[in-house]
């Protein structure tokens, strides 16, 4: 029976990073190093101020760091010292070449994977923890068997991750389940229950499920486009429901009720962002290509499609309500993340959003508590922009130091990203009005947000009523918990008038 007492994680990103800090977390008798090729990430992580934010993750790595996790630029001595070693590298959309815009770019997987080859003196359990396309273990079975001595072994697990982000440590704490995948040899299954008894440190058992390799990583790929889809379902819906005069909220309360549907991920929005949701099901629809599946190809590709007309839907909304012309108004668009509790911008609603704009002739204000200005500045940049992109952007853009700056002198406030400090009861919302040009505009796709802004100023009649606009994507938001509590009252009112 293997026993894992060394780990090695490759890649200190987004899931490496949380992914083994949390494991070293739980267990203290594990050596775990994550090593990276950047330099600045891996000082970021050995420091106070950490690369990502993730609520507690500061916490699970101040905890670790120094006692059983350590964060090093040293990947050679990782992999030899390590009996596990998960690949947990980036696997972006590809930018060139045969697939380009749809398949995953596996260079970095590859890069990884003949390094371990390379550097490895014992036999290993070498782990798939990137995102990657069904029988890619194949490959990386290739090189590194080509590379194996009647000494050395090396078995391929698949274990793709499922946290999000904004959420990465209470789902890594708390999964939902965990995926093991691997060939059904003898030593394959050894490997499998080796990692298994690493997940039950803290997991428990039920939850973690072992599959075949194959079924393993196509299950990754199977599940963001479904939780995708849901949200292109509602956003399809919610052009419907703009149309017809029904309630997209009560849309999708009424069709979450339905237990076969669930209310999750039925909330109407700008469109989804991140770095894995459009990546992952553009790469389902090349994998459909590939195999000769034209008609599945197509079903998965209007997911995206659909995800791309609900941000120009919005766009054109905007437009509209301000009198078909934004040229030299002010917007002020606050967060720039994908989502809220991270500073993620990969794929963010936000860059399309702002790049029309731009496009339009706006003077865009921007303001984000997590992201950093060189950050904004890059992802507004033209493409293949890398000097001067900062200059280039700056003279259509300002970013701000907060929600007030951002909103002063605006004709239009527009919440890209829900983040809490954003919500009514946080922010001043009657100080934002008095700011702005008027009429003032706010969109959002917050209904929360919408509806206490509504109610507050019903209420008084002395505070300053923003002409809000619930654009597009009035957001269908699950029934917020003020509207169910209405809702509920308004019945047992009606009950006890019967
Ligand atoms: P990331 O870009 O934040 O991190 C990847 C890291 O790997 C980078 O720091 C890079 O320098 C490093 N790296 C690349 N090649 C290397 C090599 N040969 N040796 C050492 N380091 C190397 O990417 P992220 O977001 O952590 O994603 C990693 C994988 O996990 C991807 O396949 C992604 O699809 C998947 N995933 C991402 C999730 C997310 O929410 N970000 C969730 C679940 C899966």
């Amino acid at each position: 029976m293997t026993v894992v007492k060394n780990i090695c994680c490759i890649g200190a990103g987004y899931v490496g990073g949380p992914t083994c800090a949390v494991l070293a977390y739980k267990c203290p008798d594990i050596k775990v190093t994550i090593v990276d090729l950047s330099e600045a990430r891996i000082a970021a992580w050995n420091s106070d101020n950490l690369p990502i934010y993730e609520p507690g993750l500061d916490q699970v790595v101040f905890e670790c760091r120094g006692k059983n996790l350590f964060f090093s630029t040293n990947v050679d001595a990782a992999i030899q010292e390590a009996d596990l070693i998960f690949v947990s590298v980036n696997t972006p959309t590809k930018k060139t070449g045969m697939g380009a815009g749809m398949a995953a770019d596996l260079a970095y997987v590859e890069s990884a994977t003949r390094r371990i080859a390379e550097v490895a003196k014992s036999s290993k359990i070498v782990v798939e923890k990137s995102t990657v396309p069904c029988r890619t273990a194949q490959s990386m079975r290739t090189i590194l068997e080509a590379n194996s001595t009647p000494e050395i072994h090396f078995d391929i697990l698949s274990n793709p991750e499922f946290l999000a982000e904004g959420t990465a440590i209470k789902d890594l704490l708390n999964p939902d389940r965990v995926l093991i995948g691997a060939l059904q040899t003898e030593s394959g299954i050894e490997a499998q229950n080796a990692l298994v008894d690493v997940y039950t440190h803290w997991v428990p058992k039920d939850r973690v499920i072992t599959t075949n390799l194959w079924s393993s990583e196509l299950s990754k790929l199977a599940a963001n486009a479904m939780l995708a889809q849901r949200i292109s379902s509602i956003n399809a819906l919610s052009a419907i429901c703009e149309a017809t005069g029904a309630d997209v909220d009560e849309v999708a309360f009424a069709c979450g009720k339905d237990t076969r549907l669930g209310s999750k991920f039925l909330k109407a929005s700008v469109g989804f962002g991140g770095s894995c949701f459009q990546k992952d099901i553009l790469n389902l629809v090349y994998l459909s290509q590939q195999l000769n599946l034209p008609e599945v190809a197509d079903y998965w590709q209007q997911v995206v499609t659909m995800n791309e007309y609900q941000k120009k839907r919005f766009v054109r909304n905007i437009i509209s309500t301000l009198f078909n012309t934004i040229t030299n108004k002010k917007i002020a668009v606050l967060g720039f993340a994908f989502k809220k509790d991270t500073g993620d911008t990969r794929e963010s609603a936000a860059i399309t959003l702002i790049k029309d704009f731009m496009q339009e002739n706006a003077r865009v204000a921007i303001y984000d508590p997590k992201v950093e200005p060189q950050q904004i500045y890059m992802d507004l940049a033209e493409p293949g922009v890398l000097v001067g992109a900062q200059e280039q952007v700056e003279k259509k853009v300002q970013i701000c130091q907060s929600a007030y700056e951002a909103a002063d002198g605006a004709d239009a406030v527009v919440i890209v990203t829900e983040w809490d400090e954003f919500r009514d009861d946080q922010l001043d919302y009657a100080k934002i009005y008095a700011g702005m040009n008027k009429p003032a505009f706010l969109y959002t796709k917050d209904t929360v947000t919408m509806d206490r802004i509504q109610q507050t100023s019903g209420a008084k009649s002395t505070q300053p009523t923003i002409p809000t606009t619930r654009i597009t994507t009035k957001t269908a938001v699950r029934p917020t918990r003020a509207s169910l509590a209405r809702r509920d009252m308004v019945q047992k009112q009606k009950q006890q008038e019967q």
